[in-house]
């Protein structure tokens, strides 16, 4: 007997009348990228992870990707992610111009520890990257002194653990930012691509914004040169949240 990974379609069927309202509704106002639902997702997915911002994008992989070009990484510059994570890790940071440095993870956690991580760092260490694997999540506490002595920035790659915990703190806000991928597999899981970066730094909150719009944090503002990650019309299960919309299908949490 074959036993799927995950049964999108019937988690579908189990909220189709509210699903479907929701998408109709957006498909009602024409309004099809941000706008109203983005902006109650941004609120209410902060609120729960009690971050002060978040900043809905198109996938996480561009959530550690802007925050990398947010945080001025530059060829020449070092970045250390662990040696097992999904390939938008390192990948973001060959992108970015800089070396991933890798160091290596845990055998009964899959993360990274501060003592590994300490190995690698040389004057050149501009990131970390922690990744938070199988919802686990990984010595964010102790990297984080490293980090704050070092002057080095932290970056959480919690797109495999929404919403776990490491001493009563949420996973996301230990690291100057969290990012988050809303894959359709994930623990919240959008119909489509999505994903976000929560902070509590505004000055950052304000600079991912902008990277991920062109530049601009309203219509034909260019301050600077960015991309285009705008979230788009997707919609999450468990949550009961959709994305790009990123509607809020659970209308206690509104
Ligand atoms: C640990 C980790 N980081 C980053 C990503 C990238 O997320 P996305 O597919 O939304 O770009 C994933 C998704 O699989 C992931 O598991």
């Amino acid at each position: 007997m074959q036993v799927p990974f995950a049964d999108l379609t019937s988690q579908y069927k189990n909220l189709k009348p509210e699903i479907d309202l929701a998408i109709d509704s957006v498909l009602d106002s024409g309004n099809f990228i941000g706008g109203e639902p983005v902006r109650l997702f941004e609120k209410n997915f902060a609120a729960l992870c009690s971050a002060k911002y978040c900043i809905g994008l198109g996938n996480g992989t561009d959530g550690l990707f802007l925050a990398l070009k947010a945080f001025d990484v530059d060829p020449g510059d070092e970045v250390i992610t662990p040696a097992w994570s999904w390939i938008s890790t390192s990948e973001v940071i060959t992108l970015a111009g800089a070396k991933p440095v890798f160091a290596d993870v845990d055998a009964t956690y899959y993360s990274v520890s501060a003592s590994e991580i300490e190995k690698k760092i040389t004057n050149r260490t501009k990131v970390i990257i922690v990744v938070h694997l199988y919802g686990q999540v990984a010595d964010t506490k102790h990297i984080r002194q490293i980090c704050d002595e070092k002057k080095i920035k932290l970056i959480e790659d919690c797109s495999q653990a929404h919403l776990s915990e490491e001493n009563g703190l949420v996973a996301g806000v230990i690291g100057d930012c969290g990012v988050f991928s809303f894959y359709p597999t994930k623990n919240l899981g959008a119909y489509g691509d999505a994903g976000c970066v929560i902070t509590n730094k505004e000055e950052l909150a304000i600079k991912i914004r902008r990277l991920a719009n062109h530049g601009g944090l309203s219509k034909d503002e260019h301050l600077i040169e960015g991309f285009n990650s705008r979230p788009r019309y997707n919609t999450g299960g468990h949550l009961k949240c959709k994305t790009s919309s990123f509607i809020y299908l659970d209308k206690k949490t509104n």
